[in-house]
């Protein structure tokens, strides 16, 4: 077919899918936090966390699965497997399936099954505590994934050669 480049569009949905997804940590790492966090009293800090970023998460869920499937669809377009095999010169490559597999982790798993109910006996113990570790935890995960984006864009157009 002429005038319809797939390769383009599966390109384009990619980074779609990781700016809303990694926007939305950015957003939730620097404004919803710390806006929580000023709150006075410890456990409506965590209640509105939990009820903010619940909805963040269902967004969140499609936006991983899209990212994931035409992250993996150029993959096989480019026949990039091999790039797997260097993990010096493609380490972006590595960082993309290592951010996508810890929020895969995080969203499908972790959160249903597991910090839902951590959080509700958190919540009566320390509060207050559990906000700081959920602020550190979101810095964290924030960081790894923008240098991972820095890293996929200029490797993606050429940069990033080592040697
Ligand atoms: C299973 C997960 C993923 C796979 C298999 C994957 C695969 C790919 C591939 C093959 C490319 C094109 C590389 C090239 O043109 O040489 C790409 C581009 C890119 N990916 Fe991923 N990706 C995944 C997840 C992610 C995640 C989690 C992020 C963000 C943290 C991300 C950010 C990007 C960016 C920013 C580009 C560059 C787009 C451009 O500037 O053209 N990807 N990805």
């Amino acid at each position: 077919m002429t005038g319809f480049n797939e390769f383009a569009i599966a390109r384009a949905i990619h980074v779609l899918a990781v700016l809303i997804w990694i926007g939305g940590v950015a957003f939730v790492t620097m404004v919803m936090i710390p806006a929580c966090r000023a709150m006075a009293e410890g456990q409506a800090q965590l209640e509105l966390f939990e009820r903010l970023e619940h909805r963040f998460a269902a967004i969140a869920r499609w936006s991983v699965l899209l990212a994931g499937a035409s992250g993996l669809w150029l993959t096989w377009r480019l026949d990039a497997w091999g790039r797997f095999a260097d993990p010096a010169a493609w380490w972006w490559m590595h960082g993309m399936v290592a951010v996508w597999t810890i929020f895969a982790v995080m969203l499908f798993i972790l959160e249903p099954f597991v910090l839902q109910k951590l959080f509700a006996k958190l919540a009566r113990r320390d509060p207050v505590g559990t906000m700081a570790r959920i602020q550190r935890v979101h810095v964290v995960l924030l960081t790894v994934s923008l240098v991972v984006v820095a890293g996929a864009v200029a490797g993606s157009h050429g940069g990033w050669r080592f040697g």
